[in-house]
């Protein structure tokens, strides 16, 4: 079964003492979160502060972004290898708002998918429509191409080692989060597109998170829906009690589905 996978993304919030204040109220509220996984992403500057202050403790570290060569002139960059270096074990690969403000392109995505798998980092792809998307029906369309892209290139036991999010851009930032049967209808279709790419059995295995509007009070709804592998939280995972409310009611939610 899947171990539900809760992911704050900081985006590009904080000064350094912040981060070092959140990820230390973060790291004492869960010193043992049981039945789920905890990630946080803070930008690359507090990346080995943080990661100093994880040091031992079960709260792993994600950058929200590399580079896919593992070094070179690539001025302003980050390589996959230097995050692992710091100690991430998980990146974010084509998050919206990188696609649409930073000009990510699907070929690129691929290239950064795949660089991070060399180097021992788990790639978290993120896909998903925008609202004028939706309201043409082009939801499936839209999340099909973005996976079918981000795997390009890739062998299928391959893509058995990434995590999956799906992110309405209509939800993000907006305090509007999918409601989860409408998350669940796309992660269902997503897991079938996932058993077609590798197989059934590793479909199974892949954690397809949700991301958009997660908040304390629909972590538990949206984690109660058994295609729903946990959450990639952007807004909520700033504020420490907020975020380890998030962690909770998903990893209580994720055991019930499982029946436990
Ligand atoms: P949000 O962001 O939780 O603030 O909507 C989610 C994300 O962008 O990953």
């Amino acid at each position: 079964m899947r171990t539900p996978l809760v992911m704050g993304n900081w985006k590009m919030h904080g000064t350094l003492a912040e981060a070092r204040t959140l990820a230390t109220a973060i790291r004492d509220g869960l010193k043992r979160p049981r039945g789920v996984e905890v990630v946080v992403c803070p930008p690359f500057t507090a990346l080995a502060a943080v990661g100093e202050i994880l040091a031992g403790s079960p709260i792993r570290l994600g950058a929200q972004n590399c580079h896919w060569e593992a070094s070179g002139a690539y001025t302003g960059e980050v390589s996959p290898a230097m995050l692992a270096e710091l100690g991430c074990r998980y990146v974010l690969v084509g998050h919206s708002e990188r696609r649409r403000e930073l000009g990510e392109t699907d070929q690129r995505i691929s290239l950064k998918v795949q660089a991070a798998l060399a180097h021992g980092l788990t790639p978290v792809l993120c896909v998903g429509e925008t609202a004028d998307e939706r309201r043409q029906g082009l939801t499936f369309t839209t999340v099909e191409g973005q996976l079918r892209a981000g795997r390009a290139g890739m062998m299928p036991d391959a893509v058995g080692k990434i995590v999956l999010a799906y992110e309405p851009v209509w939800a993000i930032g907006t305090g509007v989060n999918a409601t989860p049967a409408q998350a669940a209808e796309v992660h269902g279709y997503l897991r079938g597109l996932l058993s077609e790419l590798t197989s059934k059995e590793t479909a199974q295995t892949i954690r397809i998170l949700y991301g958009g509007s997660v908040k304390a009070d629909n972590a538990d709804a949206l984690a109660a829906e058994p295609e729903i592998d946990g959450a990639l939280v952007g807004g909520a995972s700033l504020n420490a009690p907020g975020f380890i409310a998030i962690v909770r009611k998903t990893a209580r939610a994720g055991a019930a589905v499982r029946g436990e």
